[in-house]
């Protein structure tokens, strides 16, 4: 039993959110509704507040203030879960921006980040596939808002094309299953790492590679809204998050920081792209370019993994990453056995639409029991939530 705000916008879809309410009525959950001013010619108070039994909620509160009545504030700490459906891309835009000009946007800024919000956009195809209304989604979904994405079909101006907002049914259980799914890690301690590690040449050069750490960071972030105790160990990157980070620099750093956490985790996963070797002698000077060649005696860096399966516990488990450009399956089974792995997770690197710096990836994931799974090209933050699914499924066996 929570309780379900559902903030609407003023979209034709907003015609089907009578039905959404009585979804969750029906799940016994307690409802209460937001009308912006042009949703209510969309659809009436008295349908909702009759579906509901709650008093549904209009634009008037700017005028209609008393002192014991703050409602953006009270509905914003009553809601367990905000649900903003139709999003129309004018509200996505002011979501984006901080922009609290009426009841449902002041209520989303009053919202605490940290409790789950969905936004369902719909709207033309090409206000959706507007560069702006694109930034702004991805600015949003950044910040933890759960977008479920509009699908295709004739839209209200006739045209066809993506843009319809999911069924209420849909959302629904959408809703429902991102919920069970928070409390999966529950109690578990989780240590990821992400991005490349660089090994210095001169205090100028190094050698690294194309990680960007989005994988690594997606995971992390997930584990957490999953209700993980998360700790982020990350190589050089730009990315931002709301999470805790280690920063380290070089393979060593990352294994003598893991040495030190290692054993108080349940779950270790190795996203970082480690670099295999480092410079032998570092210079302390910049390097001139005096002659014509320079030669460089590269040494192996330690397989942190490998090193971490020594002193590995009865319990814990290890998820590796293999980064392939050719015989995927093949080289990833091989290394989860060499590095003494509960799982890995292959991807292929040769792929420019996933994979290094794209915002997608699509992998397989292997268990040392020889199960495989396949996750089907999707973001990042989908890929990541279906990887902790499996993890979690290899842990309750
Ligand atoms: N890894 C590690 N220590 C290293 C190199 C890699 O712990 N020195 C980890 C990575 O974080 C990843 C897994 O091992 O989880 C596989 O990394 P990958 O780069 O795919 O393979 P390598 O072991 O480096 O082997 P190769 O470069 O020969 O493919």
């Amino acid at each position: 039993m929570s309780n379900i705000l559902i903030g609407v916008s003023g979209g034709i879809a907003a015609y089907k959110i009578p039905i959404l309410c009585r979804k969750f009525i029906q799940a016994g959950d307690s409802v209460k509704v937001i009308l912006t001013e042009n949703a209510a010619k969309f659809v009436t108070p008295l349908t909702l507040e009759t579906l509901t039994k709650n008093r549904v909620y209009l634009d008037d509160f700017l005028t209609d203030i008393s002192p014991r009545d703050i409602e953006h504030i009270d509905l914003a700490e009553w809601a367990d879960i905000f649900i903003i459906a139709p999003a129309t891309a004018n509200t996505i835009a002011k979501m984006a921006c901080g922009i609290a000009d009426n009841l449902l946007t002041s209520t989303y800024l009053a919202y605490k980040t940290e409790k789950p919000l969905f936004i369902c956009p719909a709207m033309n195809t090409n206000m959706y596939q507007n560069p702006a209304t694109v930034d702004n989604l991805n600015k949003i979904a950044q910040r933890g808002v759960n977008i479920i994405s509009p699908i295709e079909g004739e839209l209200a101006c006739k045209d066809v094309g993506i843009g319809k907002m999911q069924e209420p049914e849909i959302i629904f259980e959408a809703v429902k299953d991102k919920l069970s799914a928070c409390n999966v890690l529950n109690g578990l301690k989780v240590i990821v790492t992400a991005g490349p590690t660089i090994e210095d040449i001169d205090p100028v050069r190094y050698i690294s590679n194309r990680s960007s750490g989005k994988m690594g960071y997606a995971i992390a972030e997930m584990a957490k809204k999953m209700g993980a105790d998360v700790t982020l160990i990350s190589g050089p990157s730009n990315l931002k998050t709301s999470l805790n980070v280690t920063k380290v620099k070089s393979a060593i750093n990352m294994l003598n920081v893991l040495k030190q956490k290692v054993e108080d985790c349940d779950i270790l996963i190795m996203a970082a792209a480690v670099a295999d070797y480092r410079v032998e002698n570092i210079s302390d000077i910049k390097i001139k370019k005096s002659s014509n060649e320079l030669h460089l005696k590269l040494i192996k860096n330690p397989d942190i993994l490998f090193e971490l399966s020594k002193v590995k516990r009865e319990g814990q488990v290890f998820v590796g990453f293999a980064a392939e450009s050719n015989d995927l399956e093949e080289n990833a089974v091989l290394k989860l056995k060499m590095k003494n792995l509960d799982m890995i997770v292959a991807n292929d690197i040769k792929r420019e639409d996933i994979a290094f710096d794209s915002d997608y990836n699509e992998v397989i994931v292997f268990n040392k029991k020889g199960s495989k799974l396949t996750i089907k090209k999707d973001k990042k933050e989908v890929i990541a939530e279906k990887i902790l699914k499996e993890i979690k499924a290899y842990i309750n066996g």
